[in-house]
């Protein structure tokens, strides 16, 4: 078959990894006679500079009529002038919100080869094994008004956290639905002592619970939630939030899996399912990190799984997706590592000989 791929290397160390992602999904693609018509555009802060702005028409065009999505990053100090009239970080929620993509999928899974990669210790997180849900396109991201002005007393600004009831009911059926599909265990985390969204999201949940009975729902606090993280993290199957609560959770359970260049993420705009199409955006969850790019010293696998979720959620191409997590599981094995996951008696290599080698593996 062939499939239309819109390619967002964005800013920083995106290009870079993104050709590492591109790298293995040829090699797949040419093992299992698939073909991936690769079709670059702009976002971010790339776009900026080229277009003026950081989602160029073209480029949300091109997603719109592609299979699927699969961006680098965007960000980085030239861009982050607080007087700026527009950010590379607008190209990015631009697109979630105009492609629909309110799911964002975050599996935390730590790889047995990295359990020593972890700040934590190993009998902490080994069989660590979760997802979260990320609500995406909603919450303080997006809510109105948000804006900075002057006052007789000084500047003032305010951001505003909003939820409908439809928004809500439709990113906790995804956890209820995924929960089903795997140990069936769903935590929804609200800040609903304190939140009158969280108090309607925590209602809502109780409401529909009932419609999923081999469901467990449990409701934790978001700061509570952040402990439990770090204190007893194989407690969690699915875990379903709202959007900065989900930003933040998720840069914090990382750490679980060695580090942020391990963390892959899929954004969809409806409930996954395996085998079937339905249009998404796949990227790592880290940032551009500006300081070291071009460096040939940062981590593609983030972005490398990202490519095989993308495989099994958009493009049906389940066997291909778990030949991919399998050469990772392989080159992990064989003790390689990027110098974020880099341990005593391994093996330190560079972002390129990394994607060389899983795609080696994915061919082999
Ligand atoms: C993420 C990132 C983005 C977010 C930034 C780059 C806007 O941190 O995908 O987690 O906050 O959603
Ligand atoms: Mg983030």
């Amino acid at each position: 078959m062939k499939f239309d791929l819109a390619v967002l290397p964005g800013d920083g160390v995106g290009p870079e990894i993104i050709d590492e992602a591109i790298k293995v999904l040829l090699a797949t693609g040419q093992k299992f006679k698939q073909t991936f018509n690769l079709r670059y555009g702009l976002v971010g802060g790339v776009a900026i500079d080229q277009a003026g702005n950081p989602l160029p028409p073209k480029t949300l065009k091109l997603c719109q009529t592609s299979d699927a999505v699969l961006l680098g990053a965007v960000g980085g100090p030239k861009w982050d002038d607080p007087r700026a009239r527009t950010r590379p970080e607008d190209g990015l929620l631009t697109l979630r919100k105009k492609l629909g993509l309110f799911a964002n999928l975050r599996p935390v899974k730590v790889f047995p080869a990295l359990v020593d990669a972890s700040s934590l210790k190993p009998k902490l997180i080994e069989g660590v094994d979760f997802i979260f849900i990320r609500e995406l396109t909603g919450g303080i991201y997006f809510g109105r008004p948000k804006r900075e002005w002057q006052t007789p007393q000084g500047r003032r600004a305010v951001d505003s956290m909003t939820y409908t009831e439809a928004e809500i009911e439709r990113i906790l059926r995804v956890g209820f639905e995924l929960a089903r599909t795997r140990r069936h265990k769903l935590v929804s985390v609200d800040k609903a002592n304190v939140l009158q969204t969280s108090r309607l999201w925590r209602q809502i949940a109780t409401e529909i619970a009932p419609q999923y009975p081999d469901v467990e729902l449990e409701h934790i606090l978001v700061d509570a939630c952040a402990m439990w993280l770090m204190l007893n993290p194989a407690r969690f199957d699915v875990i379903v939030t709202e959007n900065m609560f989900g930003d933040i959770l998720t840069d914090e359970s990382s750490i679980l899996g060695g580090s942020m260049g391990m963390l892959a993420s899929a954004s969809l705009a409806g409930i996954p399912r395996e085998e079937t199409r339905t249009l998404g955006m796949y990227e790592p969850i880290h940032g551009s990190a500006p300081q070291i790019a071009g460096l040939n010293i940062a981590n593609p696998i983030a972005t490398i799984l990202s490519a095989a979720m993308m495989l099994r959620y958009s493009l049906g191409l389940t066997k291909e997706a778990r030949v991919i997590e399998r050469a990772v599981e392989k080159v992990l094995d064989e003790g390689y590592r990027t110098s974020d996951i880099m341990g005593e008696g391994k093996t330190k290599v560079g972002t390129k000989e990394m994607g060389n080698l899983i795609a080696g593996k994915v061919g082999g």
